[in-house]
C-alpha cells in the first residue's frame, strides 16, 4: 500500500499537476484538501479536477467562519500591518490551512503534507513552520519547489495525463484571495515604476459615488455589527469589502521585504480590512490608556512580523496574544465612517468606556482641570534638562 500525503489543493494548474506528480514520481496516495477561506470558486469543478488528476479523496471544508473568528479576529485586535501597510491577507490563511492539513493527515494516517508554493515566496515558510509546530512528526513536501517545471512544462504534464485544466489566455498575475483581501503579483507589476493597470483590481472597482455613512459596533475589540445590526465577523467583512470597495478605496501598492531576502512589488486590495483596522485604531485612541496604547503599538509591529514570518504557532506569538487580549477588554463602542468617491474615513467615535473627559479637555467654563497643578509638574518635568543646561550645555557647547 502506498504512503499517503495530504495536499493543500487550490484547483489551479500547479496543485492539479502536483497531485499527479506526487503519485507518479513519489508513489504516494494523494488526498486533496480544499479550504474555503472566502476566495470564491466553483467547488464542484475543483473537486472533479482533483479526481481527474488522480486524488484518492477530495475534501472541501468551508472554513470562512473559523478564519474570521480565530485568525482575522486576533489580527484586528492587534492592528496587524506588516511594514506598516500590508494587513497580512495571505499570511493569515496559511496557519489555518496548515491546521486543517494536519487534522486531515491524522484522520487518514498520512505521513506527509504538501503545498503548491514556489521556493521564492513567504507562503512555503508559513505552511511548513506551522505544520512543524502542530505536528513535528509529519514530513513537508513542496512539489512545485522540487520539480523545476516552467508553466509550459506544467501544462504539457497536465495534458499528458489528461488533467482537465482550462488553459485560458494566461493571466499575467499571480493572485491569492480570501475574506481579508486580495494579493496580486507578477506581470507588469514587477516593474516598481509602472502604475498598476486597472485590470489588476477586482474588489475596489469604483461603482459608487453618492456619499454614505455607517457605524461599526465594536465589542472587546471585534466589530460585531453595522449600524447596530449584529452580524457574524465573516459576513461583516464580506459586506464591508463590497460596500467600501465600491467607492474605489482599499488599495495598497508597496515594495515589500519578503522573508527569503527578496524585495517584491505587491498590490493588495483590502477595503473591508483597512476600514475595520482604521475604525478599531480610532476606538482604541479613545479608550486605551496612554502607556498601554504606546506599548501595544510597539508589540503590534513585532506581532505582525511574527505572523508574516510564519510564526503563528510560536511561544512569543502566544504570549503577545495574551497581552493583546487583555488590552481589548474596554474596546467597546461605535465608530462612524464615511465613504465618498475614492475614499473612506472616520468622522466620529463614542463609547461608554471612553477615556475622553470633556471637563478635562474643554476650554469652556465647565473646565475642571486644576491649572495650578501644572506649574510644579512642568518644573519637575524639565528639572533634569535645566540642571544639564546650567552645568554643561550653556557653559561648554554654546560658549
Ligand atoms: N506577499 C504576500 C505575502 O507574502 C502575498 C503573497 C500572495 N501570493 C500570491 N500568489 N499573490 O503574504
Amino acid at each position: 500500500m502506498n504512503k499517503k500525503v495530504v495536499l493543500a489543493y487550490s484547483g489551479g494548474l500547479d496543485t492539479s499537476v502536483a497531485i499527479k506528480w506526487l503519485q507518479e514520481e513519489m508513489s504516494l496516495e494523494v488526498i486533496a484538501l480544499c479550504i474555503d477561506v472566502g476566495q470564491g470558486g466553483d467547488w464542484e469543478a475543483i473537486k472533479n479536477r482533483a479526481i481527474a488528476a488522480g486524488a484518492s479523496e477530495v475534501i472541501v471544508t468551508d472554513a470562512q467562519e473559523e478564519f474570521a473568528n480565530d485568525f482575522i479576529g486576533p489580527a484586528i485586535k492587534s492592528n496587524v500591518l506588516y511594514e506598516g501597510k500590508y494587513p497580512l491577507v495571505s499570511s493569515l490563511s496559511r496557519p489555518l490551512i496548515a491546521k486543517h492539513l494536519v487534522k486531515t493527515a491524522r484522520k487518514f494516517s498520512a505521513d506527509s503534507v504538501a503545498h503548491g508554493c514556489t521556493g521564492k515566496g513567504n507562503d512555503q515558510i508559513r505552511f511548513e513552520v506551522a505544520t512543524t509546530a502542530l505536528a513535528p512528526e509529519l514530513a513537508n513536501l513542496a512539489p512545485v519547489r522540487s520539480w523545476g517545471f516552467s508553466r509550459e512544462d506544467a501544462i504539457e504534464y497536465a495534458q499528458r495525463f489528461g488533467i482537465p485544466i482550462t488553459v485560458t489566455k494566461k493571466s499575467p498575475y499571480s493572485i491569492d484571495q480570501n475574506l481579508w483581501g486580495r494579493a496580486i503579483e507578477a506581470g507588469i507589476l514587477e516593474d516598481p515604476w509602472a502604475q498598476p493597470p486597472e485590470d489588476v483590481f477586482d474588489l475596489t472597482k469604483k461603482t459608487s459615488s453618492e456619499p454614505i455613512e455607517f457605524i461599526l459596533n465594536f465589542e472587546q475589540g471585534i466589530p460585531v455589527g453595522i449600524d447596530n445590526v449584529k452580524m457574524p465577523l465573516y459576513q461583516l467583512v464580506k459586506h464591508l469589502n463590497k460596500l467600501v470597495g465600491s467607492f474605489g478605496w482599499g488599495r495598497i501598492d508597496m515594495i515589500e521585504n519578503r522573508r527569503v531576502g527578496i524585495k517584491s512589488r505587491e498590490i493588495y486590495e483590502a477595503p473591508g480590512a483597512l476600514a475595520i483596522l482604521m475604525a478599531h485604531k480610532d476606538l482604541e485612541a479613545l479608550n486605551l490608556e496612554r502607556d498601554l496604547a504606546h506599548e501595544k503599538s510597539r508589540l503590534e509591529s513585532i506581532y505582525s512580523e511574527l505572523i508574516y514570518d510564519g510564526f503563528w504557532y510560536s511561544p512569543l506569538k502566544q504570549s503577545i496574544d495574551s497581552f493583546m487580549e487583555t488590552s481589548q477588554k474596554y474596546i467597546n463602542g461605535q465608530v462612524r465612517l464615511r465613504c465618498e468617491s475614492g475614499t473612506c474615513f472616520v468622522v466620529g467615535r463614542r463609547s461608554d468606556q471612553s477615556l475622553y473627559d470633556y471637563t478635562l479637555a474643554t476650554y469652556d467654563p465647565q473646565d475642571a482641570f486644576v491649572h495650578t497643578d501644572a506649574e510644579g509638574f512642568v518644573r519637575l518635568w524639565g528639572l533634569g534638562v535645566q540642571t544639564w543646561a546650567k552645568r554643561q550645555w550653556n557653559n561648554t557647547e554654546k560658549a
